[in-house]
């Protein structure tokens, strides 16, 4: 089973990740987008640099082809293998910040997304909820995204909340305020109710 985290910049994601993983055992695969090869990590540091000028179709396609990589070498197995796989950060993110935020289309995304990765999706998708003002204070790392301000941010915010309407039975906003065990408690309760009455175990 494959859950993504998504969320603006300091909604408190990564901090979510590492306690959903906590909570869900050692077996469980956590990654991170950009991120999880060497390759991935490398264009990360790439996409990540404000002081590196990028133009948005080059920085969309970086960002799927670090996908590429991280999905057929690592996702790909794991989910094969039957393994919990928890990432901060999916496709949703291109298709917010990029397809929307960015104005390059949502359906050039999916395309992308298509070829990249034969069209994976998250089986389940948490959206944590929270103010982008609010976010963008938390956020401190100075990438390339929080740069482009508060403006920036609020379309990456109405973009999650398009896909979230759009497809209900895989992605369940919560609310991203609160303590962070607070927020975890949603995230867990969205989870179970993702799984439904049956144990868990078997099926997809
Ligand atoms: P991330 O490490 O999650 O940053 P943070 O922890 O600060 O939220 O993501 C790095 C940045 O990359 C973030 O600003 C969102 C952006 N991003 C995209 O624009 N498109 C994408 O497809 C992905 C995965 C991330």
């Amino acid at each position: 089973m494959f859950i993504a985290l998504e969320g603006v910049d300091g909604s408190g994601k990564s901090t979510q990740v590492a306690m959903l993983c906590e909570a869900l055992g050692p077996d469980t695969l956590r990654i991170r987008e950009p991120g999880g090869t060497d390759a991935a990590e490398a264009i990360r540091d790439t996409l990540a640099d404000p002081g590196i000028p990028l133009d948005a179709t080059a920085e969309l396609l970086l960002f799927f082809a670090a996908r590429a990589d991280l999905v057929n070498r690592v996702i790909h197995p794991a989910l094969e293998a039957g393994r919990l796989v928890v990432s901060d950060r999916f496709v949703d993110s291109t298709e917010a910040y990029q397809g929307v935020a960015r104005g390059l289309g949502i359906e050039v995304v999916a395309e992308l997304n298509r070829i990249a990765t034969g069209g994976l999706l998250p089986d389940l998708t948490v959206l944590l909820r929270v103010d982008p003002a609010v976010g963008l204070e938390r956020a401190k790392s100075g990438d390339r995204f929080e740069a482009e301000g508060l403006g920036f941010q609020q379309l990456v915010a109405g973009a999650y909340e398009d896909i979230a309407r759009r497809e209900p039975d895989r992605v369940v906003a919560v609310d991203g305020n609160g303590t962070p065990e607070e927020v975890h408690l949603r995230v867990m309760d969205a989870l179970r109710e993702f799984l439904g009455p049956e144990p868990a175990g078997t099926g997809s």
